[in-house]
């Protein structure tokens, strides 16, 4: 049996490790384990995804909560160097590109077990973003890299990584996303949420470059003020973004445009039904701009740069900052525009984590 230790901790990690678990048990010759860092902690935010995505308990909660990047990833690093100690998996599979990702990457590797990279390979090339460092820093110490889209391997080759570390696998958040697709539709979201399909648009934010500086704040609330007068705008608030609406003086502002309804994050069934009906999706997460790529929903990216170009040469995702006037136009483009019809990105197919099984169990 191959004991493969998966690490989770934030919320985007849930629906990457959920087809990874089914794949190994499929395959047979695997001892799963399970551990979530503690990262994300909120009832919403982790345990409800796990119930909903059918994910197994974690083995282990390494209970870290936040703090700031040193602090955060100082502690998973202490508290899972001796978990690695007791449970001498032979691989640590990390998945996506946060905190958790690359403090766990490191402790592993430096106690000689195998690393393996899922979504390796991604880049923004922007280095002031934190999740860019997690992803150079944890590729270049993975003996596995696990992409899921063409740019990722380019990045690689470029970076002058050998080609037998790297295998393109498809994209594991999409295994889950045509797995729920069906039972998302029986969500009772738009009943309860007073909306009609079609009829409503849908914003996430919580990058740290939008939601910790007032300016860039400041303008993305000028563009939603506009877009909320022409449909209802449901805007999904993210725990970090709601604790700077305080501190940054724009929760009056927000409060009182009519058509904006600042609700709490949904689990998964939910926000895949809401986004699949919307008219149009404003966000600055890099899974909801793949996942609207399956749903053919229009995307706006409130960021200058993305680190998945699939999800613009192939998907529905457009790239329009923080400036109000860009979103604006983008905006209205999409209300009047046609969706073309593209074809989906190369092995977003359902079936990237059973490549991923194959791909570790046949490692020698
Ligand atoms: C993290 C990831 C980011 C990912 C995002 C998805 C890093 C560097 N960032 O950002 O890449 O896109 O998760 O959500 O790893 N908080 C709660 N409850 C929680 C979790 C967080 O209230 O369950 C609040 C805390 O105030 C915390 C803040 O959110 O300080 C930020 O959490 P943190 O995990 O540090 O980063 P995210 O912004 O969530």
């Amino acid at each position: 049996m191959i004991k493969v230790l998966n690490v989770c901790g934030a919320r985007p990690n849930f629906m990457k490790i959920a087809p990874l678990m089914r794949a190994y048990r499929e395959h047979g010759e695997f001892q799963p384990l399970i551990v979530h860092t503690g990262q994300h902690y909120d009832q919403n935010m982790s345990e409800l995804f796990f119930r909903q995505l059918g994910i197994p308990q974690p083995d282990l909660n390494l209970g870290v909560g936040s703090g700031s990047h040193a602090v955060q990833t100082a502690e998973i690093m202490t508290r899972f160097e001796p978990v690695l100690g007791e449970y001498e998996p032979d691989w640590v599979v990390v998945v996506g590109d946060v905190n958790s990702t690359i403090a766990c990457a490191l402790v592993a590797v430096k106690m000689g077990i195998r690393v393996a990279h899922v979504e390796a390979g991604l880049r923004s090339f922007d280095r002031t973003m934190p999740e860019e460092i997690n992803r150079l820093l944890t590729d270049a110490i993975s003996e596995l890299l696990l992409v899921s889209e063409p740019s990722g391997l380019e990045n690689l080759r470029r970076e002058g990584v050998p080609d037998d570390k790297v295998h393109f696998v498809g994209n594991v958040m999409i295994d889950t996303l045509l797995a729920n697709r069906a039972q998302a539709e029986e969500s009772a979201i738009l009943t309860e949420l007073g909306l009609g399909p079609g009829r409503y648009n849908v914003v996430t934010l919580h990058r740290p470059n939008n939601v910790d500086d007032p300016a860039a704040f400041g303008r993305i609330a000028d563009a939603l003020d506009v877009i909320q007068q022409d449909l209802p705008v449901v805007f999904a608030m993210h725990p970090r973004t709601r604790a700077n609406l305080a501190r940054l003086g724009l929760a009056d502002r927000l409060d009182g445009m009519k058509g904006l309804n600042i609700i709490e994050p949904l689990g998964y069934l939910d926000f895949l039904k809401l986004m699949a009906n919307a008219s149009v999706v404003l966000t600055d997460s890099g899974g909801i701009q793949e996942e609207t790529t399956i749903l053919g929903v229009f995307c706006l990216t409130l960021r200058e740069n993305t680190e998945r170009p699939v999800t613009i040469t192939s998907g529905t995702s457009t790239l329009v900052g923080s400036d109000p006037q860009r979103i604006i136009s983008a905006y209205r483009h999409c209300r009047t525009a046609s969706r073309d019809h593209r074809p989906v990105p190369e092995r977003w197919d359902g079936l990237a984590a059973r490549r991923i099984a194959e791909i570790i169990g046949n490692r020698p």
